[in-house]
């Protein structure tokens, strides 16, 4: 077994606390069989952050967050700090962690497993094999542009501003991820802006086109980010990956999110530049919010956590066939009718946050048996 890794949780507000917990018990599977060597340290992001520390994020949080191997962060926010001011909110928490650990690619999977495609609100075989990877960059555009700000001007009009920017390696970084990643999956990007409208968009296309001369074998299409938005529920399978800015990339991942089904079954990856030493910043989270509206009920899918530590393994310790396992195992328990009321049908008994957390160990003993 290798040197040990790592990993900082942070379960963060809402449901974070519990889906953690029923995500802990697959880790220490993992780790008890001696398939991985983790250290676990656990630290606070978010609301809960502000309320002991009076900031959504502290530097020795961020610090420590840095110094891991991979970091796995549950969820933020919720009601109780919707009214605090900007810079205090639980978001701006989970933005200083993407900025200070440098995550630029956010692959946000939409993944339709077979036995939930009743689940999705379009038609079954409109989603039926659905496997898209939406690629979204994370550090630049509107979410970090400057100028921005409120301002009042002379007359007494207030104005609102914000800047969407992106410079060429910008692009290209992330771009570059979309088309290894392709690479590996149906060899197809679609890249989407709204080069139409925008000169940032037209920046983007430019960009991704010579970036393409590099990867002559993926095919590359090009969509404007509203196109993107109604294909994507008109005939979602013509996608296989799709690279876009921060904001569309937001919009069109919560938008993907929803072909799936539930929002409790999708994990996401940031990851940021490999260094000379071979590390690479990594950051994984569940697509879901924090739910406060049933955070504490024991209800809550744990499984996008679950999920999310899959691609952990994959990702940052290159560690598939344990992966590879944990997908199956998470199938099986689906197969098997054990759901969380989220993805329960008719007929199905849900099972609580923690049961699904046990099912999901019983299964991965089974399979490993
Ligand atoms: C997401 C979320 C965040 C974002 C919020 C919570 C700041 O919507 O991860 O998609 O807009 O990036
Ligand atoms: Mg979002």
């Amino acid at each position: 077994m290798t040197s040990a890794k790592n990993i900082l949780l942070l379960p963060g507000d809402g449901i974070g606390p519990e889906i953690t917990a029923a995500a802990r018990k697959t880790f220490a599977w993992f780790n008890d069989t001696k398939r991985t060597n983790f250290v676990f340290t656990e630290d606070l992001i978010g609301g809960v952050s502000y309320d002991t520390h009076g900031t959504p994020l502290t530097d020795a949080a961020l610090k420590r967050a840095q110094e891991a191997d991979a970091v796995l962060m549950a969820s933020v926010g919720g009601p109780k700090w919707e009214t605090l001011p900007f810079k205090d909110r639980p978001e701006r928490g989970l933005l200083a962690m993407r900025k200070g650990l440098g995550v630029f690619a956010n692959l946000r999977p939409a993944l339709v497993f077979d036995v939930l495609a009743n689940a999705s609100p379009l038609k079954p075989e409109i989603v039926q094999g659905l496997d898209i990877m939406i690629v979204r960059e994370l550090l630049g555009g509107v979410y970090f542009g400057e100028p921005r700000g409120i301002e009042t001007l002379p007359n007494g009009e207030r104005r609102g501003i914000n800047t969407q920017v992106y410079t060429t390696s910008e692009i290209q970084r992330v771009a570059r991820v979309a088309f290894e990643l392709a690479r590996k999956r149906s060899k197809k990007v679609c890249s989407v802006e709204k080069a139409n409208v925008m000169e940032s968009g037209v920046l983007w296309r430019e960009e991704v086109t010579k970036l393409h001369d590099e990867y002559k074998d993926v095919e590359l299409v090009h969509m404007y980010a509203d196109n993107c938005a109604m294909q994507l529920v008109r005939y979602p399978k013509q996608f296989d990956v799709i690279v876009s800015d921060n904001l569309f990339g937001d919009l069109l991942s919560d938008l993907a999110s929803m072909l799936p089904g539930s929002l409790g079954m999708l994990p996401s990856a940031s990851l940021g530049a490999r260094d000379s030493s071979g590390r690479q910043p990594a950051f994984y989270e569940p697509i879901h919010g924090s739910a406060p509206d049933i955070a504490g009920k024991g209800v809550a899918n744990p499984l996008a956590m679950i999920l999310s530590y899959g691609m952990m393994l994959r990702y940052s310790f290159d560690m598939a066939a344990n992966a590879d396992l944990l997908d199956a195992a998470v199938k099986n328990v689906l197969r098997a009718g054990i759901r969380t009321p989220d993805i329960a049908e008719k007929g199905q008994n849900p099972v609580s946050t923690q049961a699904m957390g046990d099912a999901v160990v019983k299964e991965l003993a089974r399979l490993a048996a």
